[in-house]
C-alpha cells in the first residue's frame, strides 16, 4: 500500500482519511459518554512489566492454543460489523490474512460479506462465526446450520446486546449499510472518491448474512431499527441450552462481565467466554475488559477458558492481558483500521505489528514461551483486585 506503519495508531489515522465519516466512526466510538470505551484502552498502561536481563532470548515461540485450537499466537480477529464498508471485501481480506498468520477469524452477523462469501474465498479454511440471539428463531436455526455447512470451527455468540447501547455519532451520521443518500451522506461520501471508486468494484454492499436470508428484510435502514425489531430482549441461559445442541461443535459466550455471570456461563458446558464489554459500544460506565478480567478469572478460570477483547491496541496489550490470565484475546479496532487504512495489506500490517511487539515484549520480561507468561512477569498484578 505505499505506507508503511509502526503502530496501530497510524493505521488508524490513515483509515481516517480514507473511509467515509459515517463508517470510521462506527469503529472508532463507544455509547453514550465514552467513558468505558475510552477506559478500555487507558486501563493497559496502569499494568506494569516485570523487566529482567540476561536471560537466553533465543528460539521464542508465540504458538498457543485457544479452544484446543492450535494458534500462531493467542490473539484472534474479533467479530465486528461493517467490516465491508471499511473496505471492499472486507472481511474476505481479514479471514484470508488472519489465515496466512495463523490465527482466528471471526466473522460477525453483522458482516457486509457473508459467511459463503468467506467460505469460498478462503477455500473452505475454517473460521469462527459470531451468532446473535434473534426473535426469529428460523433464521438463528439458519445461520447455525450456514455456519457448520461453510466449516466454521466455533460459534461466538453474542449475550450483551438484547438491545443496542446508544451511539450518538451513528444516530448523526445516518449510519447504514448500503449508504442511504441524502446531503449529509453525500458530503460523507463525495469526500472519499477513491473509497467510492473502490466500492464500484465489488457487488458486496449490504448485510449479506441478513438479506435474502430472514423473511421480510429487503435492505437494513439502520443497525438500530434492525436490533430493536430483531434482536431477542427476552434472552436468558436456556437458550444457550438449545443453540449449543443444534450448533455441536465449540462454544464461545461473548459480553461476560460479571463473576456470577461467569459462573453461570461455565455451568452452561460452553468452551470458552469473552470477557467483553462490547468494546465500550453497550453499557457506558461499566469497568474496562482489562480491569474485569482478574475477578472473572479468579471466579471460574480452573473451570472454563477465558478471553478477553476491548482496549488492545498493540502487542504489549495482549502481553498484559496474557499475564493476567487469559488464553487468548481479541482484536476489533486494530483489524478494521488496517483495513480501512490499506484493505489486505493494512491487515497485514496490523497483525505484524502486534506480533512483532507481542514477540519483543515477551523477550525482554525473559520468556521464551508465550505459553508460560502470568502474574510473575507484572510488577503490579493485584491492580484490578478489590
Ligand atoms: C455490533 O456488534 C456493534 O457493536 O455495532
Amino acid at each position: 500500500m505505499g505506507f508503511t506503519a509502526q503502530t496501530i495508531e497510524e493505521l488508524k489515522a490513515r483509515a481516517k482519511r480514507r473511509v467515509p465519516r459515517m463508517f470510521f466512526d462506527y469503529a472508532d466510538s463507544g455509547s453514550w459518554t465514552q467513558s468505558t470505551y475510552f477506559a478500555n484502552e487507558a486501563d493497559f498502561s496502569k499494568i506494569m512489566f516485570r523487566q529482567r536481563v540476561a536471560v537466553d532470548m533465543t528460539n521464542r515461540s508465540l504458538a498457543s492454543t485457544m479452544i484446543g485450537q492450535d494458534v500462531a499466537m493467542p490473539v484472534a480477529i474479533a467479530p465486528t460489523g461493517f467490516g465491508g464498508m471499511q473496505h471492499p471485501d472486507g472481511e474476505i481480506l481479514g479471514a484470508k490474512v488472519a489465515r496466512a498468520f495463523g490465527i482466528p477469524f471471526t466473522l460477525s452477523t453483522m458482516s457486509i460479506c457473508s459467511i459463503e462469501d468467506v467460505a469460498e474465498a478462503t477455500d473452505g479454511a475454517p473460521f469462527w462465526f459470531q451468532l446473535y440471539v434473534m426473535r426469529d428463531r428460523q433464521f438463528m436455526y439458519n445461520l447455525i446450520d450456514r455456519a457448520k455447512a461453510a466449516n466454521c470451527s466455533a460459534l461466538v455468540l453474542t449475550l450483551d446486546l438484547q438491545i443496542l447501547g446508544q451511539r450518538h455519532k451513528d444516530a448523526r451520521n445516518g449510519l447504514s449499510a448500503p449508504p442511504r443518500v441524502n446531503l449529509n451522506t453525500i458530503w460523507q461520501l463525495a469526500s472519499r472518491p477513491q473509497w467510492c471508486l473502490s466500492m464500484l468494484r465489488t457487488r458486496r454492499h449490504t448485510f449479506r448474512n441478513i438479506v435474502g436470508h430472514a423473511d421480510n428484510v429487503g435492505d437494513i435502514s439502520s443497525l438500530a431499527s434492525w436490533t430493536a425489531e430483531q434482536f431477542d430482549p427476552k434472552l436468558n441461559w436456556s437458550d444457550i441450552e438449545w443453540i449449543k445442541e443444534r450448533w455441536g461443535g465449540k462454544l464461545i459466550l461473548k459480553g461476560i462481565m460479571d463473576a456470577e455471570d461467569a459462573r453461570m456461563a461455565a455451568a452452561s458446558g460452553a468452551d470458552a467466554i469473552i470477557v467483553s464489554n462490547h468494546g465500550g459500544r453497550q453499557l457506558d460506565g461499566a469497568p474496562s475488559s482489562i480491569a474485569a478480567l482478574p475477578g472473572i478469572i479468579e471466579a471460574v478460570g480452573d473451570k472454563i477458558e477465558v478471553h478477553m477483547d476491548g482496549g488492545i491496541r498493540s502487542g504489549q496489550d495482549v502481553m498484559r492481558a496474557l499475564c493476567l490470565g487469559a488464553k487468548g484475546v481479541y482484536i476489533g479496532r486494530p483489524w478494521l483500521y488496517g483495513l480501512g487504512a490499506g484493505g489486505e495489506a493494512g491487515v497485514e500490517q496490523a497483525l505484524d505489528i502486534i506480533r512483532r511487539e507481542l514477540d519483543v515484549t515477551m523477550a525482554l520480561c525473559g520468556e521464551r514461551d508465550i505459553r508460560n507468561v502470568g502474574e510473575h512477569n507484572l510488577i503490579n498484578p493485584g491492580v484490578f483486585s478489590s
